[in-house]
């Protein structure tokens, strides 16, 4: 009966990877599945009793000494209430989706807007979940008024005065705070590496020193942490951006800047089949070895170029949280993983990157009907695997 059940998945997963293979002639996608058994794989969450497999994500990732959460926004916590409930009851930590951002928080030069933000923080601390910090200092989603504003005569000021007043409203509430967000960017062509915009054109490469020693004087508790993303595969690109952060977090480091740990995005593709685990697991190491704490901080696997079928879909999506989390998890310095958003229903990927078919996308934990799916799976085993943490995760106040 088993292998019967087993027999007609198999043949309706080829049916599936038949008609895309021909359609979309993705030949290299055939041999990633091919390379890592993804047809065979068995995405089983062991445990001895029912409730032993329903153990939601955040307790198994306390049991190794790791944080589990992921982002959301004001809007959707407070409109859906059964999205809410599993929110809760997985996510140990909440990170607000675009609350704390520059566009939401500054609606005009002399005014800040923390009303979204503190009814996140409520939420959260009501539900016995940390609250995270994200971000003070980024390229994107400034408000309109930024351009005619700020100039090289009171950038510092502005900077400084942005970082104060936001980081002293929720000073010893906040887990961790991605206080400089993408600042690299070795395609703009710098000898450094960083990213050219305003802040860069108006203080110098000093504005990140000056953001997180900011932040420092700001709440002395909160774990400061640089973000970025582009650093995941074996690719001539992510090489060199692996290269430029390193290069600024050992600048950041020799100066003594008050900087505790870095954030690797890990927007991942699941088409991708240039995945290295050695190499990954260097550049851990090395920012391990500058002493900081490394956290997974928007964890989500995008289907764009996966073929319609939902049984294929979800299979190579599991297959690459399983792979990266295994990885990057064997890295003692990692503490925490955040995904980037928990449902289905709520997805940047939905909008920034639909599929051609215009099915749904299947990128994140649980489903748009809020049931956990193989995704849920394999970050539960990756958990369940994980070398146990001695981490004392930061409480707040
Ligand atoms: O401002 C309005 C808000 O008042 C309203 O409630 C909402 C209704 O949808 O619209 C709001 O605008 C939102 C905006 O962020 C805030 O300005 C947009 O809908 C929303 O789509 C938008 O995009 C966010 C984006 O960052 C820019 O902030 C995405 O949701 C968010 O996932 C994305 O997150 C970034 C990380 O911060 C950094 N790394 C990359 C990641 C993906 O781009």
């Amino acid at each position: 009966m088993l292998q019967k059940r087993v027999l007609t998945r198999r043949r309706s997963f080829l049916l599936g990877m038949g008609a895309f293979t021909v359609a979309g002639g993705l030949m290299h996608l055939h041999n990633r599945m091919q390379a890592i058994g993804i047809e065979q794989r068995n995405f089983t969450v062991m445990g001895d009793t029912l409730r032993d497999r329903h153990t939601p994500l955040r307790d198994r990732a306390a049991a190794k000494g790791l944080l589990y959460g992921a982002t959301s926004s004001h809007l959707r916590l407070s409109s859906d209430k059964i999205f809410a409930a599993h929110f809760a009851q997985e996510c140990a930590i909440l990170v607000p989706e675009w609350e704390l951002k520059w566009g939401t928080l500054r609606p005009s030069p002399d005014r800040f807007n923390f009303e979204p933000g503190d009814w996140l923080l409520k939420f959260a601390r009501q539900h016995n979940m940390l609250f995270r910090g994200h971000t003070l200092v980024w390229h994107k989603n400034l408000p309109q008024w930024f351009t005619d504003k700020v100039d090289s005569r009171n950038a510092e000021q502005m900077l400084r005065q942005h970082i104060e007043t936001v980081v002293k409203h929720y000073a010893g509430q906040v887990h961790s705070w991605d206080v400089v967000n993408e600042a690299v960017f070795p395609q703009d062509g710098r000898s450094d590496g960083l990213r050219q915009w305003p802040w860069l054109q108006f203080l110098g490469p000093d504005y990140i020193d000056l953001a997180f020693r900011t932040a420092a004087e700001a709440d002395p508790k909160a774990l400061l942490v640089y973000n970025d993303y582009g650093l995941d595969y074996d690719t001539w690109k992510d090489e060199a951006k692996r290269g430029a952060v390193l290069k600024l977090l050992e600048r950041l480091k020799s100066r003594g800047t008050p900087i505790h740990a870095f954030g690797m995005q890990a927007h991942l593709r699941a088409d991708e089949t240039r995945f290295n685990a050695k190499k990954l697991k260097a550049f851990l190491r090395n920012i391990a070895e500058l002493d900081l704490k490394i956290l997974i901080t928007e964890l989500d696997v995008t289907d764009k170029k996966l073929p319609k079928d939902i049984n294929v879909r979800d299979r190579l999506v599991a297959g690459m949280y399983e792979d990266y989390l295994s990885t990057v998890l064997d890295e003692p310095a990692v503490i925490a993983v955040l995904t980037w958003g928990l449902s289905d229903k709520y997805t940047w990927l939905a909008k920034e990157k639909p599929r051609k078919d215009r099915a749904p996308v299947r990128t994140l934990p649980l489903d748009a009907r809020l049931s956990r799916k193989l995704a849920w799976n394999a970050i539960a085993r990756a958990f369940d695997r994980a070398p146990k943490r001695d981490v004392q995760h930061r409480e707040t106040a």
